[in-house]
């Protein structure tokens, strides 16, 4: 059972019981529906509580229900609040913890709502691109009153329950409890003292007017307009709670109804949704169960207290993890040390972090030029030199002083991680923890798995990117793992552009207007464009046949390597980061041109975004058929979290299969028939040509 009955002298409980937060899927609906007749019919009850179990009072949908025709089935939610509405019986809603989406419009349908302080309230629909679609838009204005009400559907953020039921005249509370431990037992108390009320009140019969109602309205439209432009849904929030207070309650709730089941149906707001389920399955290993036991991390060392050293160990500061750094000279540790704390006075200064916790933080760092003294640590993670014969000797050290079940991690983004266990004695104790720059910004962290990585390990490591609130994703070991080797095939199809007749601006242009944080040449000059140059080098050797155009070479044969040099695709002026469009690097890509007997044309925005994307789309089918990624989400979480792609579409693999594989198949041969790009550049990975022939997609 997900939502137990119990009768309490003359009130009878109905306790939501479907953990972890009491999401209101169809056997929890159908126990409130029950527990409603049962009470109504028994002559000894004459009032009735409706709660949660355990750590929430309800969290809404239940997510296990997502996009299943159980989340339809009768009775849905709307029927549910219909029958306590309709109860003879006073139905109180006893809400701690967390009363969230569903679960909040479920307490707004009781007659009554007490709650215990410290209850989260929200309706975060919003954040899947949605707006509430059982009455929260048409109820809540009515209890905290129209402007408290949109900011709270707009947001989707959470506020506490005594700062609301601190706010005189709202009617949301009608009780406070003492404490969340009170709550019960004040909760059976007032019910007692409302069961011979009637006429019963119900929120849906309360006014709901604003004074200046057109003037605020159209204000608060301009300003959703300016915050969240790709975005449907915050514009609906304020066309729902304008219509609570223009029309009739029932022709509100019809029109909340309209607009959730359009919304449902956008692009935006399926990528919304993908993105959340993806983010929480990417947690989940196939082969590594959820009780695989966990090692405990209480420290961790970091090797290397360079540009990823230094970010690395801000992560586990953050979280209350002592941090020690090792490094080869003195000179070096001062280094890292002095920009560690450079970067945390910055934040102190914007007044992002207080003086107290920067204080605290640093005295969970220490220093050390000894290996011995790394021991006891319980993770190390390696960030030196991108050499394999620099990680031999760290792995070979660490493999002799560290404690045994110590976890040592490389954070190498090119090397074989397999190579690196093999330098030790136990390579069943070593990952990959591949971070991105700046690692104590970028939210992603790829967990790059060895072919003898053991499943504690991996449960550990995926633990603690949590706790260091990292997305993390699993990739096997190959070239690039999942991340840059995607952006290899991007990069290369940035370079066949230029050779066609595009500038590094144009490119760039569409790419962002596609809605992607950066194009690809000012991300190169971010990055530093000597990494790929190092890599195309390597590749020359590796696969001679593999097509690349030259301009980035002649570009870093210039020494334009970027923000760092001061020079790149783009100019830079002295401590500026905006993007200047270089004459020389323009007359550079055109003599190339030329040199290559390529007649300019003008190529479409549409053509950029689409051979960059796909290009992604078809490595991305590569890696899942490889098995470096374990499902399609996991690519899109990387790029979503890692590499500037428009959360509004989803991620490369969620926005091919939006697109359809069959169009992005035929998309691919029309360019693979351009004489001036790489024919084998586009054929289709046998995944994705299989799965468009089928009519089907990624997910
Ligand atoms: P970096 O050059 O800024 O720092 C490397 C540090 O390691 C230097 O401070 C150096 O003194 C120290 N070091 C070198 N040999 C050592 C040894 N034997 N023992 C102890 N310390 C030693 O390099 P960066 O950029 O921090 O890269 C480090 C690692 O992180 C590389 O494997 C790189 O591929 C990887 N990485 C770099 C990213 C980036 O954007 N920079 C992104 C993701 C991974």
């Amino acid at each position: 059972m997900t939502a137990e009955y119990k009768v309490h002298g003359s009130v009878a409980v109905i306790t939501l019981a479907n953990p972890p937060v009491n999401g209101l899927g169809l056997a929890t609906r159908q126990g409130i529906v029950d527990g409603l007749g049962r009470a109504n019919v028994d002559a000894a009850v004459s009032s009735i509580v409706i709660t949660g179990a355990g750590g929430a009072f309800s969290g809404g949908a239940d997510i296990k229900e997502f996009g299943t025709d159980k989340s339809l089935q009768e009775p849905n939610l709307l029927s549910v609040i219909a029958a306590i509405e309709n109860s003879a019986k006073p139905v109180v809603a006893a809400m701690h913890t967390v009363a969230m989406g569903g679960g909040l419009e479920l307490a707004l349908g009781c007659h009554y709502r007490i709650a215990a302080p410290g209850c989260s309230i929200a309706l975060p629909e919003v954040k899947l691109g949605l707006i509430p679609g059982a009455g929260g838009t048409q109820r809540l204005p009515r209890v905290i009153g129209v402007e408290a009400a949109l900011n709270l559907i707009v947001s989707g953020e959470p506020v506490k329950s005594e700062m609301i039921g601190a706010v005189p005249g709202q009617k949301l509370f009608d009780k406070m409890a003492a404490s969340a431990e009170a709550l019960a037992a004040d909760a059976l108390a007032f019910a007692q003292s409302v069961a011979d009320v009637r006429p019963l009140p119900l929120v849906r019969n309360l006014p709901c007017k604003h004074p200046e109602g057109d003037a605020y309205f159209q204000f608060a439209r301009n300003m959703v307009k300016g915050m969240a432009k790709n975005y449907p849904a915050p514009a609906k929030c304020v066309d729902a709670v304008e219509a609570a207070t223009k029309r009739k309650f029932a022709d509100g709730m019809l029109f909340e109804r309209e607009v959730f089941i359009n919304l449902m149906w956008t692009p935006e707001s399926r990528a919304l949704r993908h993105l959340f389920m993806a983010e929480r399955a990417a947690s989940k290993i196939p082969d590594v169960p959820s009780d695989t036991p966990k090692r405990e991390i209480k420290s961790v060392a970091v090797i290397g207290a360079g540009t990823m050293g230094g970010g690395i160990s801000m992560n586990f500061l953050n979280a209350g993890i002592p941090v020690k750094i090792l490094e080869t000279k003195q000179e070096a540790l001062d280094r890292g040390i002095a920009t560690i704390k450079k970067n945390y006075e910055a934040q102190v200064k914007k007044g992002k972090l207080k003086e107290d916790k920067y204080a605290q933080r640093m005295a969970l760092l220490s220093t050390t030029l000894d290996y011995a003294d790394l021991k006891d640590a319980d993770l190390v993670i390696e960030a030196v030199f991108e050499e394999l014969g620099v990680k031999e000797s760290v792995f070979k050290q660490l493999d002799a002083v560290m404690k045994p079940g110590a976890i040592l991690a490389s954070n190498t983004s090119t090397l074989d991680v397999d190579k690196i266990a093999a330098f030790t004695k136990r390579p069943e104790d070593v990952v990959g923890m591949h971070f991105f720059s700046p690692a104590n910004v970028m939210k992603l962290l790829e967990v790059v798995r060895g072919a003898k990585t053991s499943k504690d390990v991996l449960a550990t490591v995926m633990a603690i990117g949590k706790k260091i609130k990292k997305t993390s994703v699993v990739s096997g070991v190959c070239d690039g793992f999942i991340g840059n080797r995607m952006i290899e095939q991007y990069s290369r199809q940035a370079g066949f552009l230029l050779d066609e007749g595009c500038t590094p601006q144009q490119v760039d242009k569409a790419v962002e207007k596609f809605g992607f944080a950066m194009g690809p040449f000012r991300m190169g000059d971010l990055a530093g464009n000597d990494i790929g140059w190092a890599i195309r080098k390597r590749r020359a050797v590796e696969r001679a046949d593999m097509k690349y155009s030259r301009t980035a070479d002649k570009l870093c044969e210039l020494g334009r390597f970027g923000q760092k040099t001061g020079a790149g695709w783009y100019d830079y002026q002295a401590g500026k980061r905006d993007a200047i469009p270089s004459e020389l690097v323009n007359k550079m890509i055109e003599e190339h041109r030329k040199e290559l007997g390529i007649t300019p044309r003008k190529i479409s925005d549409e053509e950029i975004v689409q051979r960059l994307v796909f290009a992604l789309v078809n490595e991305g089918a590569h890696i899942l058929e490889d098995g470096i990624a374990s499902k399609s989400g996991d690519i899109d979480m990387v790029y979503l979290t890692g590499y500037g792609f428009p959360i509004y579409r989803g991620g490369p693999m969620h926005y091919a299969s939006e697109v359809g594989l069959f169009n992005v198949v035929q998309a691919m041969d029309r360019f693979a028939k351009n004489p001036n790009d790489d024919a084998a550049f586009w054929k289709p990975a046998p995944l994705l040509a299989k799965l468009a022939a089928e009519g089907k997609a990624f997910a």
